[in-house]
């Protein structure tokens, strides 16, 4: 008898949302995470895979972005090596992978949107930890689901959405960068659509994000409308913000396949409603 699902990385932002998607769906799974597992250690994962699980679900991932600039190694073995031991340990023992990946593996210079079978261009060390991952999986014989998002948000956990929910509450004027632009994505959203997907026998490389797209600057002025906040909120450029890791100017994911399968994306305003009607204390 199967095991039910495995979900790695169910404390973050995206294990979370779905922890309380399976329960919901009354879906068997087990959830780890650091520090009680480790997907980083290889000894630490062959031994999950004596049980028979139906799917393993890898939300699990370094991400900070930033931090990788001075630490790619550390980015590179739970964003590249790991997934690929996990691919391997699927591939032996027949059990899909689900993945996730990111908008940050194309370069972001294009002026439309990314076809899921776009070159992978990374520029940032966190980018090229991520396309080294999705290559460990395609070259592992395992039967995968690579869901590419972007922009993540969520009421709870680290995310834009709750930094400017603060930063609009805490300061009378906050500048946002409004020369990149991309699609967000409500992981409640990205869970529900990666599971229908699966259920649908869905394999290879997806994209799934919520539908339309906006600046940082745009997402931040609908963000401080839905909390009525009057702070004053100003565009500004990249060039005014540097970062350690570049960002892409343009990281619109292309939807055309996942739409085919799933119907339109909700538009990002809809669901950024009903994270704001829930977020978290702050
Ligand atoms: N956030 C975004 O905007 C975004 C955009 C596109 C794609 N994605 C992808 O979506 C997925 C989920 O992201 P997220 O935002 O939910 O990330 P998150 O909130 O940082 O969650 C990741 C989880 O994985 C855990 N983890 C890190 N290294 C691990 C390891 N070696 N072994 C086991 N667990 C480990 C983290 O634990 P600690 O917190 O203790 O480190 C955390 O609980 C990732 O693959 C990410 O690359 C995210």
């Amino acid at each position: 008898m199967s095991a039910g699902i495995l979900l790695l990385g169910d404390r973050g932002m995206l294990g979370r949302a779905f922890r309380e998607l399976l329960a919901a769906r009354q879906r068997p799974f087990t959830g780890f995470d650091l520090p009680g597992l480790d997907i980083a250690e290889p000894g630490q994962v062959g031994p999950l895979f004596a049980k028979p699980w139906s799917t393993v679900i890898n939300c699990a991932a370094y991400t900070n972005v930033d931090g990788a600039e001075t630490d790619e190694m550390a980015a590179l073995r739970a964003n590249g090596t790991a997934p690929g031991v996990l691919a391997a340990a699927c591939a032996r023992t027949r059990v899909p992978l689900v993945h996730f990946s990111t908008d940050y593996v194309f370069a972001g210079n294009a002026r439309t949107p990314y076809a899921v079978d776009a070159p992978l261009q990374p520029l940032g060390a966190y980018s090229r930890s991520k396309a080294a991952g999705e290559v460990a999986i395609r070259q592992s014989g395992a039967e995968f689901l690579i869901v590419r998002s972007s922009w993540l948000y969520a009421p709870w956990g680290n995310n834009f959405v709750r930094t400017m929910a603060r930063l609009t509450r805490d300061k009378p004027e906050v500048k946002v960068v409004n020369d990149q632009r991309g699609r967000p994505t409500c992981a409640q959203h990205l869970a529900a659509s990666t599971l229908a997907l699966l259920d649908r026998g869905k394999r290879g490389t997806l994209h799934v994000t919520d539908g339309g797209e906006c600046t940082w600057y745009e997402f931040t002025v609908e963000i401080a409308r839905l909390l009525g906040r009057t702070t004053i909120i100003r565009p500004c450029t990249t060039a005014e913000f540097p970062r350690p890791a570049p960002r892409p100017a343009y990281s619109v994911l292309d939807l055309a396949l996942t739409e085919a399968i799933l119907g339109p994306m909700p538009d990002w305003r809809t669901n950024l409603a009903n994270v704001v009607a829930r977020l978290e204390p702050l």
